[in-house]
Parts: C-alpha cells; sequence; structure tokens
C-alpha cells in the first residue's frame, strides 16, 4: 500500500497554471529543479502542491499525519481565515439540509443528528491563527490547548449553527460527542451555550476510563449506546474522518474540512 501510494504521488505533476492564485507561491517546499518535497503519512511526497496536499487529507487519502507541512502553512491560514472554508463548511451543511428535511421522522422523537464539537459546532481559528500553533504547523501544545478550551470562547462555525437551528424545528434531537475529557464539562458546556446551541440532547465527553482509546473507537462505541438505548442515527456530522467511520456511523456521514490537524 505504501509503495502503491508513493508511486502515486511521485507521478503527480504539477499543474503550472499561470492564471493568478493567491496560492501560487505557497506550493510545498521547492528544491532547486522546482519540484516540491514534504514528508508526510511516513511517506516522502513528491511534487504535490498545497491545494492538492489538502485535497488528499479532506479524501483521507494522506492520514496519521502529525502536522501541516511548513511549507503550506500560509496556505492552510489563507484558507482557514478566507472565504472558501466558510463556502466549503456551507456547502455541506446546505445538502445536509436537503437531506434532512427530506425526510419523515418517527413519532418517538428517537431521530437524532450526532455532531461532533471542535471545528464542526464550534470553530477555534482564533486557537488556531496564533503564531506559536501556526495553523497546525507547530507541534500540539495540550497545556495550551486545555487553558484555550477553559476559556470556552470558541464561536461557533456559522455553517454549522445556521444547520442546527434549521434541524430542531424539523424535530430531530441532537446529540454532541467529543473527546474532550469529561473533567471539562462545565467549560464546553458554557461554550456551546455561548456559541447559540441552546439545547441538546446529549452531550457525550470522554470519561477516565475511556482515555487512551482512540477518537474512532470512543465515537463508535458511543454510538453504539445510543442506538442500543433506541435512537436512529439520521446524519453524523463531523471534521474528522474519526467522528465519521467505525461502527453505526449513521444513515449518512457529512464530513467538514478541516486541514488544520488529524485525530485517529
Ligand atoms: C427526497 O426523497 C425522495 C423520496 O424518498 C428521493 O427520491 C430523493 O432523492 C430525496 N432527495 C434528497 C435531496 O435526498
Ligand atoms: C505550552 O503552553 C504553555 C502554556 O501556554 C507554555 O507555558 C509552554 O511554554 C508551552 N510549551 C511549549 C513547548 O511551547
Ligand atoms: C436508515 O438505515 C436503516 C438501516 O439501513 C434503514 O432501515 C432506515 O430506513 C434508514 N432510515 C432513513 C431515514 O433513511
Ligand atoms: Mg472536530
Amino acid at each position: 500500500m505504501e509503495a502503491t501510494l508513493f508511486f502515486f504521488f511521485a507521478n503527480i505533476l504539477l499543474l503550472s497554471t499561470s492564471r493568478a492564485s493567491p496560492f501560487q507561491s505557497h506550493l510545498l517546499l521547492h528544491n532547486s529543479d522546482g519540484a516540491a518535497t514534504a514528508a508526510a503519512n511516513h511517506l516522502h511526497v513528491s511534487q504535490i502542491s498545497c491545494p492538492s496536499w489538502r485535497l488528499a487529507v479532506e479524501t483521507n487519502n494522506i492520514f496519521g499525519w502529525d502536522l501541516v507541512p511548513e511549507a503550506c502553512e500560509d496556505y492552510v491560514a489563507n484558507y482557514m481565515l478566507g472565504c472558501q472554508y466558510q463556502e466549503d463548511s456551507f456547502a455541506v451543511t446546505s445538502i445536509a439540509l436537503e437531506y434532512a428535511k427530506n425526510l419523515t421522522l418517527g413519532e418517538d422523537g428517537k431521530d437524532i443528528w450526532v455532531f461532533d464539537i471542535d471545528e464542526t459546532a464550534l470553530s477555534e481559528i482564533d486557537y488556531y491563527s496564533q503564531p506559536d500553533v501556526a495553523f497546525g504547523a507547530k507541534e500540539f501544545n495540550e497545556t495550551k490547548k486545555n487553558e484555550y478550551l477553559k476559556e470556552a470562547k470558541a464561536p461557533p462555525l456559522p455553517a454549522v449553527l445556521e444547520f442546527y437551528n434549521n434541524l430542531l424545528p424539523l424535530g430531530y434531537k441532537i446529540v454532541f460527542i467529543s473527546g474532550t475529557s469529561e473533567s471539562y464539562r462545565e467549560y464546553r458546556e458554557l461554550n456551546m451555550k455561548r456559541a447559540g446551541y441552546h439545547t441538546w440532547e446529549k452531550l457525550l465527553l470522554k470519561q477516565t476510563s475511556e482515555h487512551g482509546t482512540t477518537s474512532v473507537t470512543f465515537k463508535s462505541k458511543k454510538r453504539t449506546e445510543l442506538v442500543e438505548a433506541g435512537y436512529r442515527i439520521i446524519g453524523n456530522m463531523g471534521d474528522q474522518w474519526s467522528d465519521i467511520t467505525g461502527s453505526n456511523v449513521g444513515n449518512r456521514t457529512f464530513k467538514l474540512p478541516n486541514p488544520m490537524y488529524y485525530i485517529a
């Protein structure tokens, strides 16, 4: 598989569009002959541009990566702070709303929509845009991140808040599942309320006994418990593949963009 991927990436040619692109100066590290190089997924990814890197990340072709390639820091910053990130998010939620509106729900109040929290319900752009975080191009600092979580001031991702507000009158019950530790419940709930998420059926966080389990395992377990309790997961939305893969993923899954970090 590694060899195949290597062959695949090694053979991608850079598209040399001469049309003015705001991202043209952010190709992966240029070496002397103009090719780009970067290490990702334990492979030497050759000759792929930052937009192609982002697509590979979003499609889960590149997975298990630690950091945004240094050469793509400005590209990711432009993407996250510019209108494309918001537009991409609204595209996801409008498709999801078309689907959600089109269904006839049960009378028992057991039809649920599952959401992740960070980079889904909430946006941590304020945090990630700090110079020592650099949109995920710098080493993750858990202490710093936990201090930020305690401030409970992350704004909503506008597309998702709007979608949430459209789902409620349709009769969906909302379940939030986040890998944050249960010990942060007070801060997380405060942040959600401040951001405009005023009601939910459940907000599930990681218990002490669940620390050390991967997100995909933890979230699968939570969803399975929901299904066993008689809930029907009609939709499931998150920014990580680990939010929307595993067991009992739901009738439909929706992947929001996030080129800043990867959670297994
Ligand atoms: C709406 O429901 C109909 C009937 O089940 C289906 O044919 C159609 O594809 C659905 N549209 C969307 C956007 O899901
Ligand atoms: C991590 O963040 C904390 C709190 O902001 C800071 O004191 C510490 O120096 C940081 N550690 C590193 C390695 O940057
Ligand atoms: C969801 O999937 C289940 C299992 O495949 C199916 O029985 C059910 O009809 C689906 N519900 C909707 C609303 O599509
Ligand atoms: Mg998330």
